[in-house]
């Protein structure tokens, strides 16, 4: 793994300007984690996203979603956007509405969509435009699983995922779910980039050690920005 400082100068620096939330990039650290997966550590100041991802979780509530074997996740997921990854026991896909209220997700905030796009521009992927943000929380003993990101029908458009809260540790195996892993711990306001080589590439969470963050309490939030459809 390769720690370098950034030296990218934002495109969408006007954009970058207007949003207060986004942090100058210059301050930020840029690490490699390997080739098409880019942390932008501090890159966001939660507090700003705080408030919009209370009020989408109280029209489309967390929920622990099941896998096709019947196991539960371990962390409780809810969504934004037009499209909404789901698991039940009819398997894994996108919807365009939430199965627990029957209604439409809640749309995706500005702000949100700002950040992903801005983000995914300073990684080297311009023109990214999501339609979905998987919300999951994740509270002290929460894991994910090594897993590929590979439901999106664009493989082109980068994931974008934004942590929240307690810190994590993150690691990747590469194309094969096996194997030595990279890892790096990621806190509050920290974004990965993944896309291009790195698209498909296994990743997943260790299980979360408690620690308590003085705006979010004992949890971690993690958003993950996709072009689902
Ligand atoms: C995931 O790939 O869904 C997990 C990413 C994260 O929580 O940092
Ligand atoms: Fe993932």
């Amino acid at each position: 793994m390769r720690g370098v400082k950034s030296n990218i100068m934002p495109v969408a620096g006007q954009e970058m300007k207007k949003a207060s939330m986004m942090r100058d990039l210059f301050a930020s650290d840029t690490v490699d984690i390997c080739p098409g997966m880019v942390l932008l550590r501090q890159f966001v100041d939660t507090a700003e996203l705080q408030p919009e991802l209370e009020s989408i979780l109280t029209v489309s509530p967390l929920r622990r979603m099941q896998t096709s074997r019947g196991f539960y996740l371990s962390v409780q997921s809810s969504n934004c956007g037009q499209l909404g990854w789901v698991s039940d026991r009819q398997g894994y896909r996108y919807s365009t509405l939430d199965p627990l209220t029957g209604q439409s997700w809640p749309a995706m905030p500005k702000a949100f969509r700002a950040l992903a796009q801005h983000a995914a521009e300073c990684a080297g992927f311009p023109g990214f435009m999501p339609d979905g943000c998987l919300i999951n929380q994740y509270q002290p003993g929460a894991q994910m699983g090594a897993h590929q990101d590979r439901d999106e029908a664009d493989a082109d458009a980068p994931i974008v995922s934004v942590s929240m809260g307690i810190d994590a540790r993150f690691f990747v195996t590469g194309p094969e779910r096996r194997g030595r892993s990279s890892a790096v711990d990621l806190s509050d306001g920290d974004v990965v980039v993944f896309g291009g080589p790195a698209r498909h590439h296994y990743h997943g969470v260790r299980k979360l050690k408690f620690s308590e963050h003085p705006r979010f309490g004992a949890v971690r939030w993690n958003l993950t920005f996709r072009k689902a459809g």
